[in-house]
């Protein structure tokens, strides 16, 4: 009898998982593989993680690492030193890492190191911007991993600049894409009703936010700022905003009070922010996914960072940047949308809900 081939999944924080999602989805079709899940407990509270496996329907992981909060070496270094313990055990043949948390770069060097194979997951992103500690996550996972998955053009390009092989990159689409329609075709499917369901009927036309990268939440200046420009873009339309725990954390340390037009409630689930997102008349975030995921529903997005690593969002999607300079003209835009006057976009090249297959594909002949 042929031996199973042994992947390992890295799951850390919460955009991983509907990355990994997916994929495991497909490899569990097959007799050639054997997953093993690793959750690395980067973050542990339940509905930053329990409920996005419940959701996704992710099983439970083979190990559930402890590593939880801390400086970024302190965090790193936790998990690096749990991983290469149960590398050793379950000596996998591939190791697959997605995304740019420190989970992802953990685990990319605790495998090379281990001389075990390493594919990225929606490799090749890049801002240009190192003080954001995903970028350095991002450039050093793919400095060393093997296999790259890539979700847009702008990734091969940056690949092949920095060396790497044609041959060891493929444009696969975009995971993330496969567990969106995955969760809207689950939404069509069952009448829901969410814990949000009644703020939803009673507000109608609302904006979906979200808020939690650094460079926006931990400077005082900056989130004053931004909750100043809110305000005024929560007299447009009422906004609701499930509030990261590091936010909801400065909010409360820099004593700042949200206007009452912004809907303060606690993060969700993935497919309650489906949800409520789907239906908003626009969503201002600063987050990865939300860029991505907006575009691939048509649905306008306003970004409030200085860059992205995800350009096409912007050249041929929904995004739009509003830089620090910037930042003022969202009430403007936002009443724009009232008469229709919004970047329409287009779907990116191949974020058809098929990337997970297309990486499987792969896996089946080069595993
Ligand atoms: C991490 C990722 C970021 C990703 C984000 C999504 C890195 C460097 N950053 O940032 O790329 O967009 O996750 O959420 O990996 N906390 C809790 N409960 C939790 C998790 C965190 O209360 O379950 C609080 C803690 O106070 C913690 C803070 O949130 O110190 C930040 O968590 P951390 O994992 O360090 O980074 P994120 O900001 O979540």
């Amino acid at each position: 009898m042929k031996m199973k081939k042994k992947l390992v999944f890295i799951g850390g924080a919460r955009p991983n998982f509907m990355k990994i999602a997916p994929i495991i989805r497909q490899t569990a079709k097959l007799k050639k593989f054997k997953n093993i899940i690793i959750h690395t407990g980067q973050h542990y509270d339940d509905n930053m993680s329990k409920v996005f496996f419940e959701d996704l329907a992710i099983p439970k992981p083979g190990y559930f690492l402890k590593t939880g909060s801390g400086t970024h070496a302190s965090q790193t270094a936790k998990i690096m030193l749990s991983l290469e313990k149960i590398f050793k055990q379950e000596l996998p043949d591939l190791v697959i890492v997605v995304g740019d948390v420190n989970s992802t770069m953990a685990a990319a060097i605790t495998a090379k190191k281990l001389g075990i194979k390493t594919a990225h997951v929606e490799a090749g992103l890049r801002s240009f911007d190192m003080t954001m500690p995903e970028e350095i996550n991002r450039i050093v996972t793919d400095s060393i991993s093997d296999m790259f998955f890539v979700t847009e053009r702008s990734a091969v390009k940056n690949l092949l600049k920095e060396g790497k092989r044609r041959d060891s990159i493929y444009f696969t689409g975009n995971v993330m894409i496969d567990s969106l329609f995955y969760a809207l075709k689950k939404l069509k499917t069952r009448r829901a009703h969410f814990g949000t369901t009644d703020l939803k009927n009673k507000l109608r036309k609302y904006i979906y936010l979200t808020l939690h990268r650094p460079s926006n939440v931990d400077n005082k200046e900056a989130l004053l700022n931004i909750c100043g420009i809110l305000g005024k873009a929560g007299k447009i339309y009422p906004i609701i905003f499930p509030v990261h725990p590091r936010t909801k954390n400065r909010l409360e340390k820099f004593k700042i009070k949200l206007s009452p037009d912004i809907h303060v409630i606690p993060p969700l689930s993935y497919t309650e922010s489906l949800f409520i997102w789907k239906d908003a008349e626009a969503v201002i975030t600063d987050s990865g996914g939300l860029q991505e995921e907006t575009t691939a529903l048509r649905k306008p997005c306003f970004t409030l960072r200085n860059n992205t690593e995800r350009p096409v969002t912007v050249t041929c999607g929904t995004n739009i940047l509003l830089n620090a300079a910037n930042r003022h003209k969202l009430p403007a835009m936002l009443t724009g949308i009232k008469t229709g006057s919004y970047k329409h976009g287009r779907i990116p090249p191949k974020w058809d809900g098929n990337s997970s297959k297309q990486i499987v594909k792969i896996l089946r002949s080069t595993i």
